[in-house]
């Protein structure tokens, strides 16, 4: 259970508010290294943190993809857009609610875990990728997007005397309320705690200023940002960065047919019932509503009924 502050995107407008915005160049620079990084084909992925489901394209090869995220309404959406099933008919997306400080799924269940656009919301990043590392299987992918505080922009304003938080300092700065930069040497650190090993790095949106993109089309920037995302393994001075990391492969894998672990007390005993899950351990029920798991009720009562006891 968390007791973690979280940003919470209940009833938010992102996908319209944050993508109808002239983010096109962003979107698709993005999908360019996702394509290089992830896995093009597997039994299971889950991206945590998947919102409206806006990178559930690059997904395709996957026998079944989880969306994970905070908010239902998020959801909700991503259910509108992409349903239960995969092109042949057969279930292929599963909708989860919870919070990345709990992940509800049994060690070594997945061959592919993603987060992107969705870690600079953790005021505790190294708790997040503890959870990614124990639920991935042994040799299992994850694919992370950070928001990288050393990047060009940041630098010209600190030497500029215009933004007070150094660039260059590893530790993550909060410029907005659960909004966290990250440095990528402190990232590479909690990555190699959690036990996992990067595997490749590519930098992302090096044009996304304003003046870039009223002078040239999008499809330009894109082609040259697909030429540079390659110098992440030199340096790193853009305000995206994406790595692909891998898992160990002595871990052990989740035994067949477990799937759900309970968040409340960790126990991976849960019955099933047309209306949701119960934990056979501690008694918490996990209801299944409009096809969305519902994670996040019981966390947030198991909460309440522990500060009404404090
Ligand atoms: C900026 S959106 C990114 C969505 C998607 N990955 C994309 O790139 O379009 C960040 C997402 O993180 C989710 N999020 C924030 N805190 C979370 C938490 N504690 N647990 C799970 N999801 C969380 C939000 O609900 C939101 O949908």
């Amino acid at each position: 259970m968390s007791k973690r502050p979280i940003c919470d995107y209940e009833g938010s407008a992102y996908r319209t508010d944050f993508w109808g915005a002239g983010r096109e160049y962003e979107d698709r620079a993005e999908r360019v290294a996702l394509r290089r990084l992830l896995p093009p084909a597997g039994r299971r992925l889950v991206e945590i943190g998947a919102g409206y489901g806006r990178l559930a394209a690059l997904y395709s090869g996957y026998d079944e993809v989880v969306f994970f995220d905070y908010a239902f309404s998020q959801l909700e959406q991503a259910w509108q857009l992409w349903g239960d099933s995969g092109p042949d008919g057969r279930p292929r997306y599963r909708y989860v609610v919870g919070d990345f400080y709990a992940l509800p799924f049994v060690p070594g269940l997945f061959d592919t875990v993603t987060i992107v656009r969705t870690l600079h919301h953790a005021a505790d990043a190294p708790a997040v990728l503890r959870g990614v590392s124990r639920i991935l299987r042994p040799r299992g992918v994850f694919v992370l997007e950070f928001a990288n505080k050393r990047n060009l922009k940041s630098i010209a304003r600190y030497l500029l005397r215009r933004q007070d938080w150094s660039p260059f300092d590893h530790e993550p700065v909060e410029f907005a309320e659960l909004n966290f930069d990250f440095h990528p040497a402190w990232i590479q650190a909690r990555l190699a705690e959690a036990g996992l090993t990067v595997e490749r790095t590519l930098t992302v949106s090096h044009f996304r200023l304003g003046l870039f993109k009223r002078l040239f089309p999008t499809g330009v920037l894109v082609a040259l940002d697909r030429l540079m995302q390659p110098t992440g393994a030199l340096w790193r001075l853009t305000p995206s960065v994406l790595v692909r990391c891998v898992a160990p492969a002595d871990k052990p894998a989740a035994p067949e047919g477990d799937y759900f672990r309970c968040p409340v007390c960790g126990s991976t005993a849960l019955t099933t019932a047309a209306d949701g899950l119960t934990c056979a351990a501690c008694g918490a029920f996990f209801a299944l509503r409009d096809g969305i798991y519902d994670f996040k009720t019981a966390l947030l009562e198991e909460e309440g009924n522990e500060q009404q006891a404090g």
